[in-house]
């Protein structure tokens, strides 16, 4: 989707108008009387295909908000054969001011307009005769208080990050016959390909082997495809402001190995690559963003599945780490790929901050819902760095917190830990205590768990996210790492 900056709000020869209406203020439209006698209210959206203008109503030009209404915007469209819309001039109450705060409020309500029309354009629909695909191609704009440098700066800024989510959404919605570990591994290359300042190195089962990945390789060993361990970095050409690593759970399905988990249960577990699938976002973010980050994504690409080979509860590994598992439960297999790819990661990338995103419990979805991350870990002032700092990204994190009551459940008769605690309360916290096993000292404080599970992937559309994978993660590491920018 291309959006095209048009000076002084001047009329364009579009296929169709937007209108925001704030607060309800109908007063100076010029359908105003449609409107009043549709009962146009607050939170409504009126098309009016006639006057080829569609209304929407904002409580307010906040990001979020404006995301949101664009959906729906989108969603109301969705049968019209439209190319172009141009779209009202925007003046966020803020941006009259003229100060510097203000012209950041209107940068950031620029990107998320851009978020809001590419995120929404989305559709997964290569299986499809009929593909219900959005047809606009192009949006007109124009907003006060701000040139048109910035302004083009900022719209391509929520640009790159929506393509970064709907790239990961692609890589979370393809079936699992097709998106196998090699696929991954494929496809990590071709983004390194893409990018000159993005690098990409991929290692085998042999390498796994020789680094005594045995946590990783025993999830692998009931599938016919090999594991894949990927190691995805960008590099800044110019500004240098430190080191961040992403890892990820890759699994690319997730049957719950020999602990097999009930047809319900497993329909959409091509979900459970996730983690993975957000870590490339991210890269491809940080790559189009140019960010003054070295930015590494490691990725834990293994299938879970059930044959004569696969790990067996009462199965006892060795980690890379030395700590021994005894597994109690297949099915908790993310924790074991990320024990050996987060310690991989500490020890081969020395990064100054380690982020794992995954989409580890139901019981996170069964705490928080289906629209939000926990965000778990042991340094609380990290924990709420990043909720405020990807605050603007429309993502919900919120934090959850270990304790000490907690932290002996994992202890194991026969090993250093076990991988379930069976029966347990509070899995997403007891899973978070698992993977604080494989954080070395000097990364304790500098480790954060992102739980994904809920907001990764939904049965429903929500927002402007459609049936299927949301790219959760992207937007809201995107909008943290932008924030730590000085
Ligand atoms: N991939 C699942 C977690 C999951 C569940 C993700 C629902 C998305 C939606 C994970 O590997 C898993 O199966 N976890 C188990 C852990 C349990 C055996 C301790 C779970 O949550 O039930
Ligand atoms: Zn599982
Ligand atoms: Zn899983």
């Amino acid at each position: 989707m291309k959006f095209t900056w048009v000076e002084n709000d001047q009329k364009v020869n579009a296929d169709y108008e937007l209108r925001f209406v704030l607060n309800d203020k109908i007063e100076n439209c010029p359908d105003r009387e449609t409107l009043e006698m549709l009962g146009f209210k607050d939170g409504s959206i009126c098309d009016l295909p006639e006057a080829r203008r569609v209304y929407v109503s904002l409580k307010d030009t906040a990001p979020e908000t404006l995301r949101l209404g664009i959906a729906k915007v989108m969603n109301a469209l969705k049968g019209h054969k439209i190319k172009t819309i141009q779209m009202q001039r925007l003046i966020s109450s803020a941006a009259q001011g003229g100060t510097g705060a203000a012209l950041k409020e209107m940068q950031n309500a620029l990107a998320a307009v851009a978020e809001g029309f590419t995120l929404a354009a989305y559709s997964f629909d290569k299986y499809k005769k009929e593909a219900d695909k959005c047809g606009i191609k192009e949006v007109f704009l124009s907003v006060t208080g701000c040139d048109k440098e910035t302004a083009e700066s900022a719209l391509k800024r929520g640009r790159a990050i929506a393509e970064a989510t709907n790239y990961t959404r692609d890589i979370v919605n393809e079936m699992p016959q097709v998106y196998t570990p090699e696929k991954m591994a494929a496809d990590s290359e071709k983004l390194a390909e893409e990018y000159y300042n993005v690098k990409c190195e991929v290692f085998g089962k042999d390498y796994l082997k020789e680094q005594g990945m045995n946590a990783f390789l025993a999830v692998n060993q009931g599938s016919p495809h090999e594991p894949r361990l990927i190691h995805l970095y960008y590099r800044p050409g110019g500004r240098y402001q430190g080191k961040i690593c992403f890892v990820g759970k890759g699994l690319t399905y997730d049957t719950g190995g020999l602990s097999l988990k009930p047809g319900t249960s497993m329909y959409h577990m091509k979900s459970d690559k996730g983690g993975a699938a957000a870590c490339m976002g991210i890269i491809k973010a940080a790559a189009e963003l140019e960010l003054p980050f070295e930015v590494h994504a490691v990725l834990g690409a293994t299938e879970n599945a059930i044959g004569g080979k696969s790990y067996k509860p009462d199965d006892v590994l060795k980690a890379r780490n030395g700590v021994t598992i005894e597994v109690n439960n297949t099915d908790a297999e993310g924790r074991l790929v990320l024990a050996d790819c987060l310690s991989w990661a500490q020890d081969m990338v020395q990064p100054d901050m380690i982020i794992d995103l995954a989409t580890l419990t139901g019981a996170c979805v069964v705490g928080l819902g289906d629209y939000t991350a926990g965000i778990i870990g042991n340094n609380y002032n990290l924990q709420m760095d990043f909720k405020k700092g990807s605050a603007l990204s429309g993502e919900n994190y919120t934090i959850l917190e270990f304790n000490d009551h907690l932290r002996p459940l994992i202890n194991s008769d026969v090993a250093d830990v076990k991988n379930s605690v069976p029966g347990g309360m509070g899995g997403a916290l007891t899973a978070g205590i698992f993977l604080d096993k494989f954080i070395n000292e000097d990364y304790k404080d500098k480790w954060l768990h992102l739980d994904i599970a809920g907001p990764a992937f939904s049965s429903k559309a929500w927002g402007y996210n459609p049936v299927g994978a949301s790219g959760a993660g992207v937007r809201g590491c995107a909008y943290f790492m932008i924030s730590k920018e000085v």
